[in-house]
């Protein structure tokens, strides 16, 4: 590590997994076909700035977030490519926009008139890429609306339409033909659209799982994030290939060690009640760090290469973990050692796919939900 955390928990990012992991991905597209990089939820989870910086670095063409904020996040911290806002933009942040030249998703007129009116007040473009609902049925408009709606664009000054997407549903799944018939409904409305003159330069359709497992649906354009994190688009149908290297780790400094009697309880209800003398050892990490508590917990971390099972209520801040066959192997566990809740420790490795099959999630959502007050630090 080369700064000390400035808490005894903390995640660490590889820069070189980062930049290896857009490689990777790089060498599957052909030259003339673009990656943008998904950097929504921080970075899912890995911290937004940092990560976009280092992609950057490593060749990404374009970022794509959530929400403006986080674009104007990036913008701020000095990002200079193109950002792509992909959810819902309500018209009153129309103007921070475009005075930061962020590029927004529309589909319906209303946006898309107070965005062209913003510019042409400001004597600026603004950048927007259309979005169309082929089968994911969350934001969109339908194919069939789709060209009536580009030629109203077309009548908008100050309005560049850069873009056309849509969203695959089951893309990481082994079965491609509910994925396969949305790439044809939305090349076809491509088609139509190239007839009349408005098919824009960027049409766009493929996430992780697609790049990886459909390459025929690249376009011009890719947005890939899961994979970029070196994490399977899914676990048992969409692995990742060899080569990709997970590029967060989740780690925690022991804060206590104490023995159990038999009858002693742990934690919050007493639910967790020792059957035979124990040693217990305290985590400083809890579900306001988003180490679940309810339903499912995390099951186990990693002490020495092994597993320790979570015993008790997690709490908000503070988890306690049996190290009682851990002690019996290995000698005593000090106060300050590390655990492990996501990556390698010695010979063992827990993945964040493993934790999230205990947890009963993803993946995306095991590390996109790791909250911003524990420390992210990059290393090499
Ligand atoms: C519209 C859109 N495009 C691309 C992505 C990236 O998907 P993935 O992380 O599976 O590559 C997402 C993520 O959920 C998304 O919502």
């Amino acid at each position: 590590m080369h700064r000390t955390p400035p808490r005894p928990t903390w995640i660490e990012i590889s820069r070189s997994a980062l930049t290896n992991n857009l490689q990777q991905l790089k060498m599957r597209l052909a030259p003339h076909t673009q990656l943008m990089a998904v950097v929504k939820a921080n970075a899912y989870g890995h911290g937004t700035v940092e990560t976009a910086r280092t992609l950057a670095a490593a060749g990404a063409d374009r970022f794509a977030v959530a929400t403006l904020d986080e674009a104007l996040e990036l913008r701020n911290a000095g990002i200079r490519q193109a950002i792509l806002v992909l959810g819902y933009t309500p018209s009153w942040l129309a103007s921070d926009a475009l005075q930061a030249q962020i590029t927004l998703t529309i589909y319906d007129l209303a946006t898309a008139e107070k965005l062209a009116s913003c510019a042409a007040a400001a004597g600026l473009r603004a950048a927007v890429h259309v979005k169309v609902n082929t089968g994911m049925n969350r934001l969109g408009l339908t194919p069939a609306e789709t060209p009536a709606f580009m030629e109203a664009l077309a009548n908008l000054a100050g309005l560049h339409v850069e873009g056309i997407y849509t969203h695959f549903a089951t893309s990481d799944e082994l079965d491609k033909r509910h994925a396969e018939a949305q790439f044809t409904c939305f090349t076809a409305l491509l088609e139509r659209l190239a007839a009349t003159g408005r098919r824009p330069p960027l049409a766009h359709a493929a996430n992780s799982a697609a790049l990886l497992s459909m390459p025929h649906t690249h376009l011009d354009m890719v947005r890939s994030g899961i994979a970029l994190y070196g994490l399977d688009p899914d676990m048992e149908q969409c692995p990742l290939p060899a080569g990709f290297r997970p590029a967060l780790a989740w780690k925690a400094l022991v804060a206590h060690v104490m023995a159990l009697a038999p009858g002693d309880a742990v934690s919050y209800g007493r639910e967790f009640i020792a059957q035979r003398p124990m040693r217990a050892a305290v985590l400083p990490v809890g579900y306001a760090d988003g180490f679940p508590r309810r339903p499912r917990t995390w099951g186990s971390v990693l002490i020495r290469g092994h597993a320790a099972p979570i015993i008790g209520r997690v709490c908000m801040d503070q988890t306690v973990v049996d190290v009682t066959d851990i002690e019996a192997a290995t000698g005593p566990v000090s106060m300050g050692e590390e655990a492990v809740l996501i990556g390698r420790q010695g010979d063992a490795h827990l993945s964040a796919e493993a934790v999230s099959a205990r947890v009963g999630t993803n993946n995306y959502d095991i590390v996109s939900r790791i909250l911003g007050r524990v420390p992210r630090l990059y290393v090499a």
